[in-house]
């Protein structure tokens, strides 16, 4: 159950206040080996995660685990250099916290990226995937538990979680960018473990285009609190049993490594639109 409380929230945004004199407007979730972001921020803070009160801090490897305030194309901006996973053991709440915060320094539009296996047979890995959709097949959410009104409605619509007019914005700015994105829906799991070849089928009958083990939670809690949603996978392999191969987080990190400046790219131009 939910722990964390709006004093909590209120405890840690004041300590980033503290540090920076920028408002952020603009906060950006970077999934593994795209913090690399923040190395195109100007004026940037670096506040390590440790020195936050009340926040997690990660343990997966590719994940810096701190928090940059900045400008990104002039735009100030705060960005999570590594995100808490659930399946890290961090409950729904933890995990979307940094999203509280955000909220809290004033944040009125987020930017989530990950890293997820390709369901759709038509994408290919290094393709970029608008997500337009998610279904949430983790078995959690955060806002479960007392609900605070301050933070936002008991039972808030998530009939457009992820913004039509900003994926429109990303759609045209890759295409003048010279590449076009792929849109589908996101499906969220708990992981760690990779899915079987069975789920997967089952994944795709239920409308599923890509898989993954992030996001759905930050984005419930970001709905929850009034915030405009973007949300962009990087297509990192295909999926379990697609092809004839075994999956590895060494492909994962391989593929955004390929894709990483075409992705940054994308977000950077994207940023002075937001
Ligand atoms: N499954 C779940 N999560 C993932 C995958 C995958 O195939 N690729 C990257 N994250």
């Amino acid at each position: 159950m939910n722990e964390l409380k709006a004093p909590h929230i209120r405890e840690a945004a004041d300590y980033i206040l503290q540090r920076s004199s920028l408002r952020p407007e603009i906060g950006l979730i970077m999934g593994s080996g795209l913090g690399i972001l923040g190395d195109h921020m100007e004026n940037a803070v670096t506040i390590p995660y440790r020195e936050i009160p009340h926040f997690p801090i990660s343990t997966v490897e590719g994940h810096a685990g701190e928090l940059m305030i900045g400008t990104l194309s002039g735009r100030p901006s705060v960005l999570m250099r590594g995100r808490f996973h659930m399946y890290e053991g961090y409950g729904p709440e933890l995990t979307s916290f940094p999203v509280r915060v955000m909220k809290a320094l004033g944040v009125r539009t987020l930017v989530v990226t990950n890293a997820a296996g390709g369901i759709n047979t038509g994408y290919e890995p290094g393709d970029l995937m608008l997500i337009s959709d998610h279904i949430n097949l983790t078995g959690r959410n955060p806002l479960v538990g007392p609900n605070d009104g301050e933070l936002g409605a008991r039972f808030p619509d998530m009939s457009e979680a992820y913004s039509r007019r900003l994926r429109e914005l990303a759609r045209e700015t890759a295409r003048k960018m010279g590449f076009e994105l792929r849109e589908g829906v996101y499906i969220g799991v708990l992981g760690p473990s990779y899915e079987t070849p069975a789920e997967i089928r089952m994944m795709r009958t239920l409308g599923a285009d890509a898989v993954g083990m992030s996001t759905v939670a930050e984005v419930i809690a970001a709905r929850h609190s009034g915030i405009e949603v973007l949300g962009i996978s990087c297509i990192s392999n295909m999926a379990s049993g697609i092809l004839d191969q075994p999956l590895s987080h060494q492909e994962v990190i391989e593929t955004t490594e390929r894709v990483k400046s075409r992705f940054l790219g994308l977000v950077t131009a994207l940023a002075t639109l937001l």
